[in-house]
């Protein structure tokens, strides 16, 4: 990178208690990025996201904003969130329930000393890029829950911050709303110019929205990068098994005589170096394909369901307590529990160290 990043992390780590949330991780976030925090429920993306907006001390490692240390562990520095030039949106809306929309979406410029007719110029301003200008004499109790997300929205940005940090904003909204308000934040993101960190345990949000993800496991990263490099090229089963609409399919091979077997079934020839052992081999669902009779490379498999997407059909199909993903051009015929075979292509995907970790 050789601009300066607009976020820096050095071994950041955060440990409550016996408890370690962030196990010392690094990234660096180029000036108006749309990072995504990925990762399953108590991985630490809450965590990291608060060390960054300067809400929670960390235990050991460095943060950067714009070249300026704002966290050390070790030296012992925290600049407060109030100093940060960042804006955060929660879950919970936390507007004031006792002033209208306009009052509070003015009110952080007030406490950044903002003048009166600068200040009303501004939210309306903001009110009206987030369509919500209609409202601005209403309380929060007399709006609905969308509306009330965009004044947290309308709140944040309206001092211009550099930096924005969402923590799962959307995920009271129902699903129709969770998309059009994904493509909102995005235009606000793009508007401002800000720094965007977001938060979510949801792939597809993700995936839509990020141009860079960090999948989160453990405290630690599992994998950084663009959306497609995550997809294309998942750096571990974990990472495959989390990313995609359905995500790929992740089998554990024996390698015998050179070649991969699956439940006594030739998979194809193994990489020339690999000793005999177990691997995990991943197959992305539309390298697969359903027959209803038997054959090279073809797995007994019963029916389970199918979804029609876009022209295209999600179907999944069990081999034993193995699920497996397979996306099809057509929707196949067939019964809840009636025997196909799945056939593999000659090579896998991508082909993973086996650990011993269960996915
Ligand atoms: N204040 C705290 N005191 C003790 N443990 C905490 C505290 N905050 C978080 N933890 C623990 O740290 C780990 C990471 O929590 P964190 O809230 O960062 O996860 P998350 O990835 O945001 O999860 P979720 O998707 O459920 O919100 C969890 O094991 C959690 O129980
Ligand atoms: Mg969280």
């Amino acid at each position: 990178m050789t601009e300066t990043p607009a976020i820096l992390i050095n071994q950041l780590t955060k440990v409550f208690g016996d408890t370690t949330a962030v196990a010392g991780i690094d990234m660096q976030v180029r000036p108006g990025a749309f990072l995504v925090l990925l990762g399953p429920s108590g991985c630490g993306k809450t965590t990291t996201l608060r060390m960054l907006a300067g809400l929670e001390e960390p235990s050991g490692g460095q943060i950067l904003l714009n070249d300026v240390l704002v966290s050390s562990g070790e030296a012992g520095i925290i600049v407060p969130p109030g100093r940060r030039d960042a804006g955060m949106v929660f879950q919970s809306y936390a507007l004031w329930p006792h002033m209208t929309i306009f009052q509070n979406v003015a009110w952080p410029l007030k406490v950044n000393g903002w003048k009166a007719d600068e200040r009303r110029n501004r939210v309306l301003e903001v009110l009206a890029f987030l369509n919500i200008e209609a409202y601005a004499d209403r309380y929060p109790g007399e709006i609905s829950g969308g509306q009330q997300q965009r004044v947290a929205i309308a709140r944040t940005i309206a001092p211009r911050p550099k930096f924005l940090f969402f923590d799962e904003p959307l995920s009271n909204l129902d699903a129709k709303l969770r998309a059009e308000m994904r493509t909102e934040l995005l235009r606000v993101h793009r508007a401002t110019g800000a720094t965007s960190v977001y938060v979510t345990h949801d792939q597809v949000e993700a995936m839509t929205m990020a141009s860079h993800i960090a999948v989160m496991r453990n405290g630690h990263i599992e994998q950084f990068g663009p959306p497609d490099a995550l997809l294309n090229e998942p750096a571990t089963p974990f990472v495959a098994n989390f990313i995609g609409t359905p995500p790929a399919n992740l089998i554990r091979a024996q390698v015998q005589a050179g070649r991969y077997v699956y439940n006594q079934l030739d998979l194809g020839q193994a990489a020339p170096s690999e000793p005999e052992q177990s691997k995990w081999l991943m197959y992305r669902p539309d390298s697969l394909n359903l027959y209803p009779e038997a054959g090279e490379r073809r797995l007994p498999v019963q029916f389970a369901e199918a979804t029609p997407v876009a022209g295209q059909a999600i179907v999944t199909v069990w081999n034993e307590d193995q699920r497996l993903n397979v996306v099809l051009k057509q929707l196949p015929h067939a019964q809840l529990g009636q025997q196909l075979f799945l056939e593999f292509p000659s090579r896998p995907s991508m082909v993973y160290k086996d650990n011993n970790e269960q996915f």
